[in-house]
């Protein structure tokens, strides 16, 4: 029997249209620091947060996907950080339960938005910052970080709640403290990656799982490149991540390049901005 290669780089890639929720960042400021990006005492410019926070997401309506957004809270300055918030999966929510104070009453209001919007939300027992370190694979499983944020017993939580294959991933450098900063799901069968960012057992993992990953540099990784939203064709990342456009672009998928640079000050980038609703 002759088995046909598929070269990756000829495959037709096709979008599938979306939809996101998102929090406009009215009140976004870097007021402590939870994560080591963040430093208190380097300005940030709430304007420019919103005009860049605008272009993203007018990138993706212009993409075709259905954008809902939820009405951001004083006190509340990483609520703009919309994936942190909850995991969906065919109509259910599993909500987040924020591992530190400052952000924790941002879960509650997360899950009032996410039933108004027709989901049945699973509050949670255990720890975890929803699609910060839960990405979903298509149909096929849950990758599920751990290490920083989310607590281990949450992903057998959400493999329950879900009803999808939970596949446990530890993080290692605390620059890269959510799963989304580490690794971009692009498609069912193709992720790109930051390899040190993982524990060696958790790479042998991928390496098994994605024998055709991208694999990032540093230099992608520490602009957030890792944390971009994939349609299955479109790519939206930081348009600082160079190279890793252009891995995407000659692996057929199509990089749309957005500037966040506001929102690095305080560890996120475009993924982070993004709850994926998925019916
Ligand atoms: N300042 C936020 C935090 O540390 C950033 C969250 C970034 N979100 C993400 N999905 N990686 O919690």
């Amino acid at each position: 029997m002759t088995l046909t290669a598929v070269r990756p780089e000829t495959l037709q890639r096709t979008p599938t249209s979306r939809r996101y929720l998102v929090c406009p960042p009215r009140y976004f400021a870097v007021q402590y620091t939870i994560n080591p990006w963040m430093h208190p005492e380097v300005p940030t410019d709430t304007d420019r947060a919103c005009r860049q926070w605008q272009v993203l997401v007018a990138t993706y309506r212009r993409l075709g996907h259905q954008v809902d957004v939820i009405e951001p809270l004083p006190d509340l300055p990483d609520m703009v950080f919309a994936a942190n918030a909850a995991v969906t999966v065919a109509g259910r929510a599993y909500g987040a339960k924020f591992r530190f104070p400052q952000r924790a009453a941002e879960a509650p209001a997360y899950q009032a938005r996410l039933t108004e919007l027709g989901f049945t939300v699973i509050p949670p027992t255990y720890v975890n910052e929803g699609e910060g370190d839960f990405l979903v694979v298509g149909r096929r499983f849950i990758l599920a970080g751990h290490g920083f944020r989310t607590d281990h017993r949450a992903h057998r939580e959400a493999e329950n709640v879900l009803g999808l294959p939970v596949i446990s991933l530890e993080l290692v450098d605390p620059r890269y403290y959510h799963l989304d900063t580490a690794i971009a799901v692009l498609d069912e069968t193709t992720i790109a990656y930051y390899p040190p960012a993982l524990s060696r057992p958790s790479r042998a993992i991928l390496a098994e799982l994605f024998p055709d990953a991208i694999v990032a540099d540093d230099a992608d990784a520490e602009v957030f490149g890792l944390n971009a939203v994939s349609d299955g064709y479109h790519v939206v990342l930081p348009v600082q991540a160079h190279r890793l456009a252009r891995q995407l672009a000659a692996r057929g998928f199509q990089p749309v390049s957005v500037d966040v640079s506001e929102f690095r000050k305080a560890g996120g980038g475009p993924k982070c901005c993004t709850l994926e609703l998925r019916a």
